[in-house]
Parts: C-alpha cells; structure tokens; sequence
C-alpha cells in the first residue's frame, strides 16, 4: 500500500465499517496498522476482533506499561511478554494489574530477562484462567531456592488456574530440579508443547549422588531422565511435542523417551545435542514415525545416514533443520526430497552439499516430490549455478524464502535462474554472494553484454530508459517449455545466451539481502528495485552505489521498515535528503560505517522519519553529540541508538 491520503478518503461517502473491515482484511498486517492512522473510523474498524486473534504486546516493566496494561482490558484476549521485572514494588503492582485487568483474557505470558520472586509470581497465576502458553525460560530466580509451589495450597491455585495450559516453556533454568519440575507440571496436567532447551538434565549419572540416575525417588538438586520420562508417560495422551536442544541427551536416552507407549510426537527440536548419533535418529524415527517437524541442526555427529533413515522412515514430515550438521553429504538427499509431505528444509552450513544428487530427488512424477516452501543452503559453498538452476525449475510453484547466504560461486546465472522461475518468493538473501553483477539483476544477456561494451565509458555498464525498451523487462523467455528438467552443463552454456528476467519480475519480495555482491552498482540497484511490498532491504557493503541508489530505492520501495546501508562509502547526506520523506515507515536504519553522513542527515531523519526505532551511526566521524541529542529529543519512537565513535565521542552510548 503506498500513501494513503487523508483529503481522498475523506471525500468519499462514509463507509460501512463492516465493509472497511473486509477492505483491511486483504492487507498485511503492517499496512493495516498503517491504514489505521488514516482516520477515525479506519482506526476502528482495525481494532475488529478477526484481526487482533494472534496480538501480542510486548514491553519492559516500567510505571507506564500499567497504564497500557489497562487499556488492554477492552480486548476479549492477548498475549504478553513483558521484561525486565524485578523484585521490587512496581514489577509487583504490575503482575498485579495484570491479574487484574487480563487475567480471564491473557492466551500467553512471556517474561524474558526477569527476576521475580514466587511471591510476585503468585498473586499473578491463579488469575490466569484461559492461558494456553506460559513462558518461564532463565527464570533462574523462580527455582534457585528450590521452593517453588512447594505449598499445597499454592499448587490448588496454581492447578485450577492452569489446568488447560498447552505449552510450558522451561528452556535454560539452571536450577530446575525434579521436585520443582514435579510440583509445577502437576498444576498443568494437559500439556501438548514442553521445552526443557538448555536445561541441565541428567541423563544417565547423578553426579551429586555418584550413581546411575533415577535409582532412587525425585531429586532436589537436578531433573533426571527417569523423572523426565515419567512426565512424558503421564502426559502422553495430550504432549505432541517436546524440546531437548542444547542438553547432553544420550543416544539411549533418546531412545527410552521415543519408545514410551502410547507416545506420537509431531514435533522433536534436539538442536545441539552433540551426542546424538546415526543409530540414535533410526530409533527415534522407528518409534515416531509421525514426526512432522524434526531439529537435529548442530547434532555434529550425524552422517548421511541419519538422512536416510529420515527419507524412508518419516512420510509426513513437513519440516527439517540439517543446520550445521557438516559431516552430511549429498548421499540421501534425493531421497529426502522425494518425501512429497516436505516444505521446509534448512541445510546452511552442511559444508559438503553441492546440490548435485539433490537435484536428482525432483524428477519423479510430482506428486512424490517435496514442495519446499522455504529452502536454506546458507554457505554450502560447492553451491554451483548447474544445481540451482535446476532447483530453480523444480521448485517454482512453491518456494517463498531461499537463503543463497556466502555460496560465494553463484553467478549471474543463478540470479537469472531464481528471478525466471522461483516467482513466488518473498524472501531473497544473497549476501556475499560475491559473484553477481549487474548484469545478473537485470536479466540482461551477455550477448548484449559485448555489444554493450564497446560504447561503454571508463565507468561500467550504463543503462538508460531506452534499455526498458529492449526487451529486459519483458517477459523472461522460457528456455523448457513443456515441464522441468535438469539442467547440464551444455544447457548452461546455451543460458548464457539468453535473456531471462530481471529482479522487477520477483514482485512479491518482502525481503531482499545483497550485502556485500560488492559487484553491483547503481546500474542495476536503481532499474530492479522497485517493489512495493518490499519491507526489509540490507545493501550494506555496496562499494559504489551512490546517493542515486538510495533515493531510487526510497522511491520505489516505500513499505521498507527496515534498511542497512552500512558500509557504503559515496551515501552521503543528499541521498538520505532525497530518501527519507518515501521512508515514512522506517522502523531500522543502518548508516554505520558511512562516512560522508553529518548531521543534516539526522536532521532529515527526524522530519520525515517518525517511526524509527532503531539507529546505527557508528563510526560516522562528522556527527555531533549536539545532532544526537536533537534527535533523542524530537523522535519518541527511538529506542536504540549505537553511536561508537562519532564526533570523537567513544563509549558505546545508548538512549
Ligand atoms: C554414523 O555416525 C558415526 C559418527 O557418530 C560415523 O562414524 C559413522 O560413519 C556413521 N555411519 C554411517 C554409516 O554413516
Ligand atoms: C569457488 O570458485 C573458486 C574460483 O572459481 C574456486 O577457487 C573455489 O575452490 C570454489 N569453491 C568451492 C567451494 O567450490
Ligand atoms: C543490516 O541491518 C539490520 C538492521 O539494522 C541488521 O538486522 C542486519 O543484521 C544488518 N545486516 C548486515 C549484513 O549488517
Ligand atoms: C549495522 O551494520 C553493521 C555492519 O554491517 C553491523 O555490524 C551492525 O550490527 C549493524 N547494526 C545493527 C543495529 O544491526
Ligand atoms: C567531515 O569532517 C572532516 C573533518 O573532521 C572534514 O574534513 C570533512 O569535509 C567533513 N565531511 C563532510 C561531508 O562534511
Ligand atoms: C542496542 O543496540 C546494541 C548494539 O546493537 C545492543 O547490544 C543492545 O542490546 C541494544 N539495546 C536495546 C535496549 O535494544
């Protein structure tokens, strides 16, 4: 949505708001929130209940969040993550305004980077009656005396308030032991999502009492294996799925939580579990088959095998981390891909994969071939254009985010390749993909590429509108015609003869990353980057772009929230002068690094750019602390500004 101009709605008659409401009901939710600014009745026909089901409301403890805190009790429900509460008297009246005010309404309760006493805790929880989720991740200073709910009567208040809680979130509690997991899980005896992440669970050896673990009753000093698996039991009938990432869970272990009978879990993150090994992942795929979601990213023993198991083990997987897993290769992968139940595959940092076999898992027939909808091969650096450019083609009618992240030996070709094909993405990244060119954003051929070079001044390609008119904005020439098909090298080399489409034809971007394709100029910046839905955008690390890029980029993309140009040397204060009234939505904006930024640009900044949140000056040698404080002052929105060396002013200051 571009600007919305108050004179015109206006003019029009007055609008039903039920049909206002249908209006908005097609918009992302940013742009509703924009639209609700325009007047009084847009403003309440966004507050209609079918858009506020997933609201959530976040903020750190202070004397005004309990103004906000009332104002949320008009709402019939809402989520809140509140940090930063202590121990003291107004984190206290806070929790309990908002038992007061949210209590029967509050779906989900948050409280990262806290430190709350069980007595504050307490006059909150037997107020919350309809909580479904309740987050208590590092609430180190709710277990460390070991007392948690060890009164009864504490527990029936608990238990009558929580009974209907589904998720429970315990991840990184050092101190968590099984007489506290005990007493807390028995308030909540419905649990469908439990996470224990980071916690310190004995698995095999209690080292306080020098014996296996689980041979004698509930320990006070840590939460074992056996405690564990108990709650698993009682609550197999509801628990669906369970975190265990970052714990030293042992392949045995695995095994004793995923053979308890009459347990189905849907989803299993076991991020970071170093020990874990091929054997481990057969068992668990044995006796979970109906895993949709499976994390093993980091488990840096796993071998190809494990993928294996996974390919002919879990037919209605949907989603799955590989990240990091480095000793993975190709072998398997094709297998993988033909699990036609699978969207969503994160291979980044599988060192090995060069997508070679991999490509090979889509030429069955469709139905028995994944339709990824996002896909990461983030620095799989034998990532060559021969293998994306078959991807390209298979997955076209599907993929919504591809991170390309450091495969530093893509070329034009794949740009060309992702543009023509993959029409349906969202998100682009394609930092450091070091390779690309102008030439690759624009679609343009190399053919014209010589013709061109014979006119060509000192200073690169030059393109003018005439260009337009030549055919590489047209529609891309398909080079297959009837169906997908791999790609070979002679193929590629035929490709390279053809003009495909520009960056433009990717319309529906919402995320684009090109930092450091140091390449690219504003020859290319300035023609495909025009796309409205366009929200975050980092050209950080473009050598050359100018001021021309930026103000063209504004211009174009007025939905950006978020823009990091740092390291971009030749950006100077007329660029943001021609930029920032298009950036009205500017929530991050990165300039650090950028040396020819003074203070007009603040200055700039604050007139137009209302909403920014976030600044990054660094190192922008001709800003003043003067600037600095004038913008403190006029922005309200500000919550964050890193300033490292301006003005010859150190400390990393913060407002
Ligand atoms: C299984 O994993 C181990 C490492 O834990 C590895 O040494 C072994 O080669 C793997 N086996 C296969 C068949 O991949
Ligand atoms: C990438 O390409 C460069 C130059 O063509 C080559 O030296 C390098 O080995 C390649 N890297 C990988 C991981 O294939
Ligand atoms: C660009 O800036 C955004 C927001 O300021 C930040 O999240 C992102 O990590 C930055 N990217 C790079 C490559 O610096
Ligand atoms: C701005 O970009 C620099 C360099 O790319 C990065 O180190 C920094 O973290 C970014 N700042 C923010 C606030 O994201
Ligand atoms: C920035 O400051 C330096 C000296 O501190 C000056 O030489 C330079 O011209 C200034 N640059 C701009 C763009 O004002
Ligand atoms: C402000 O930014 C700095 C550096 O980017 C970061 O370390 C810090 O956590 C941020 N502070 C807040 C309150 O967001």
């Amino acid at each position: 949505m571009g600007d919305i101009h108050l004179e015109e709605v206006k003019d029009t008659p007055e609008l039903p708001v039920e049909v206002i409401v249908y209006i908005l009901s097609f918009l992302h939710a940013s742009d509703r929130k924009e639209a609700s600014l325009v007047c009084r009745s847009w403003y309440d026909a966004s507050q209609d209940l079918r858009f506020q089901k997933n609201a959530m409301f976040c903020f750190p403890a202070s004397a005004s969040s309990l103004e906000l805190v009332r104002g949320l009790s008009r709402r019939s429900r809402c989520s809140l993550i509140i940090s930063q509460l202590d121990g003291f008297s107004m984190s206290k009246s806070l929790l309990l305004e908002v038992g007061l005010c949210l209590g029967s309404k509050l779906e989900s309760l948050a409280l990262p980077g806290s430190s709350i006493t069980e007595a504050s805790l307490l006059t909150l929880l037997p107020c919350l009656t309809s909580l479904r989720r309740l987050d208590l991740r590092g609430l180190d200073s709710l277990f460390m005396s070991g007392a948690f709910l060890s009164r009864e009567e504490h527990r029936q208040q608990v238990r009558s308030a929580l009974c209907g809680l589904e998720e429970l979130d315990l991840s990184d509690l050092r101190y968590l032991s099984d007489l506290t997991f005990n007493r807390l899980t028995s308030c909540t005896p419905r649990l469908r999502r439990l996470s224990l992440s980071g916690c310190h669970i004995a698995f095999e050896f209690d080292p306080y009492r020098g014996r296996p673990v689980g041979a004698v009753e509930a320990s006070s000093a840590l939460l074992s294996l056996r405690n564990l698996k108990r709650l698993v039991t009682e609550q197999k009938s509801t628990l669906v799925a369970l975190d265990l990432s970052r714990t030293s869970i042992t392949p045995e272990s695995l095994r004793t939580i995923a053979q308890i009978q009459g347990l189905v879990l849907e989803e299993l993150r076991l991020h970071g579990c170093k020990e874990l090994t091929n054997y481990s992942i057969e068992a668990l795929v044995k006796h979970q088959p109906n895993l949709r979601r499976l994390d093993i990213s980091a488990c840096t023993e796993l071998t190809s095998r494990s993928v294996e198991a996974i390919a002919q083990g879990l037919k209605s997987l949907t989603h799955l981390s590989l990240s990091r897993d480095w000793r993975i290769t190709e072998k398997g992968l094709a297998d993988l891909l033909s699990v036609s139940s699978l969207k969503s595959l994160d291979l980044s940092e599988c060192l090995h994969i060069s997508g070679a076999e991999m490509v090979k898992g889509f030429v069955g027939p469709d139905p028995t071939r994944a339709q990824l909808e996002t896909l990461s091969l983030k620095s799989c650096t034998y990532i060559r254009d021969l293998a994306l450019y078959s991807l390209a083609q298979f997955l076209g009618d599907t993929l919504c985010e591809l991170d390309l992240t450091s495969c530093v030996n893509l070329t034009d070709l794949s740009v060309c390749a992702i543009a023509t094909y993959l029409q349906r993405l969202v998100v682009l990244r394609l930092g450091w993909c070091k390779e690309v060119t102008d030439w690759g954003l624009l679609g343009m051929v190399e053919r014209i590429q010589y013709e061109l070079d014979n006119k060509m001044k000192d200073k690169g390609p030059k393109f003018t509108r005439t260009f337009g008119n030549m055919g590489f904005f047209k529609p891309p020439h398909l080079s297959f015609e009837d169906r997908p098909r791999l790609v070979t090298q002679s193929d590629l080399e035929q490709l390279k003869q053809q003009a495909g489409a520009s960056l433009l034809a990717l319309n529906r971007l919402q995320e684009l990353d090109l930092s450091a394709c140091s390449k690219l100029t504003d020859s290319s910046i300035t023609q495909v980057l025009r796309h409205p839905d366009l929200h975050r955008l980092s050209l950080s690390m473009l050598p050359e772009i100018t001021d021309e890029s930026l103000a063209l980029v504004a211009r174009h993309c007025r939905s950006l929230t978020s823009l990091n140009l740092s390291y971009c040397p030749h950006i100077s204060d007329q660029g943001v002068a021609q930029a920032a009234p298009y950036l009205r939505r500017l929530q991050h904006l990165n300039l650090s690094f950028c040396n020819k930024i003074t203070d007009r640009s603040l200055f700039y900044l604050v007139q137009h750019c209302k909403r920014l949140r976030t600044l990054d000056i660094s190192k922008c040698k001709n800003i003043s602390m003067t600037a600095m404080d004038l913008l403190q002052s006029q922005l309200p929105s500000l919550e964050n500004v890193s300033c490292r060396l301006i003005g010859g002013f150190d400390p990393n200051f913060r407002i």
